[in-house]
């Protein structure tokens, strides 16, 4: 049996959910399981929270979910791009996000019988998907007054939530608003609304809606480059775990690994862990990226290979099936993706299959 193993805590899961509820409260919860939540295990994210709805990206993703017996609301953050798309999306009642006019034209063919919630979406500023603000009241009456959509609420995703004091998300939030008002005004009724990911539910409340949707906090992980997923009060979730299959000798001057990249500074011991980036551990992580062997943090040494890292083991007492953490508990995500040069949402999401999960 292959050593590198994921382990997932359905308790750090349910306790990060309480957090948001904490955050935000009186919002409905949005959890985000978009690929495969983010490498959780979508089903097992499902079935261990009890969220509100889920987010997912695209048809399939949410078809797997009903196919496995969720019965939580499910929105298609991307909407749909056929008729037939269109009518799974009616047949398993699928929330829709509508963001732009290819989406509004396949609505118009929905039976009254079978109406659907939509969600459109506001192109606020980040400009990647959504009708531009001078576009959305027109879209918004014709939405409104078609037979097959049952509720039409105001979607947008900020680009900086993650940068306190942002212009940008200000701009964003009160584009947003004024619409909303607007709508409000023009109809006489509240109009439903959706704006935060996670780094808008921990640092800007004004951006509190019916409905949040977080995605990384859940998973337990910071959104925010300086602060941590602990002060935060978030629990990691994931923990890839592997074992030492090697200790070695080394002499001072003798180099490890692919391209003789490290050298020992000193005579040294390397711990040779069963992981690499064929289970996806990152290969751009450069020597000095935290490895916990039997608890204790020590040096990635060298280049990780497919199925191999290498560690500067020092004076640590190791021997072959000691095991190590790459991340989770005890070492953050967070702090070995920025070793890497990425965020912990990649990492997550580039597990690949030969990484088995076991949950706790
Ligand atoms: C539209 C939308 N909402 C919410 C999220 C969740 O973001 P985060 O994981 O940063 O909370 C995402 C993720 O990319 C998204 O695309």
């Amino acid at each position: 049996m292959r050593d590198a193993v994921l382990h997932i805590n359905r308790g750090a899961l349910q306790h990060n959910l309480q957090r948001v509820r904490d955050l935000m409260p009186g919002s409905r919860v949005l959890a985000m399981v978009k690929a495969d939540a983010y490498g959780h295990g979508a089903l097992l994210v499902a079935e261990a929270l009890a969220a509100d709805g889920f987010g997912v990206a695209f048809l399939e993703e949410a078809l797997a979910l009903r196919a496995a017996g969720i019965r939580q609301p499910v929105t298609l953050l991307e909407g749909v791009f056929s008729a037939e798309e269109m009518a799974e999306v009616v047949r398993h009642q699928f929330t829709l996000v509508v963001h732009q006019d290819l989406q509004l034209r396949l609505l118009e063919a929905v039976p009254a019988a079978t109406p659907v919630d939509v969600w459109l979406k506001i192109d606020t500023g980040m400009h990647r998907l959504g009708f531009a603000p001078e576009q959305v009241p027109d879209a918004y009456r014709r939405l409104q007054a078609l037979p097959g959509v049952r509720s039409v609420g105001l979607i947008t995703h900020f680009a900086s939530a993650d940068e306190p004091g942002s212009a940008q998300t200000l701009h964003q939030l009160e584009t947003f608003r004024a619409l909303q008002q607007s709508l409000q005004a023009e109809t006489g009724n509240a109009v439903p609304d959706s704006l935060a990911n996670s780094a808008a539910i921990l640092a800007w409340p004004q951006a509190q809606g019916s409905w949040v949707r977080p995605g990384i906090m859940l998973y337990g992980c910071s959104p925010f480059a300086d602060r941590s997923a602990e002060s935060l009060g978030l629990r990691p979730v994931m923990t890839l775990r592997s074992r030492l299959i090697a200790v070695r000798e080394l002499k001072a001057g003798e180099a490890v690994g692919y391209g003789a990249s490290w050298v020992a500074p000193q005579d040294t011991r390397i711990g040779v862990v069963a992981v690499g980036y064929g289970d996806g551990y990152p290969r751009h992580a450069v020597s000095g990226t935290p490895v916990l062997v039997n608890g204790v943090r020590v040096p990635l040494a060298g280049r990780v290979s497919m199925d191999m890292i290498t560690v500067d083991l020092g004076s640590l007492p190791a021997e072959v099936g000691d095991p190590c953490v790459l991340w989770g508990e005890g070492l953050s995500a967070d702090e070995v993706a920025a070793c890497a040069g990425t965020i912990s949402y990649e990492l997550f999401c580039r597990l690949t299959a030969r990484v088995e999960r076991e949950t706790l």
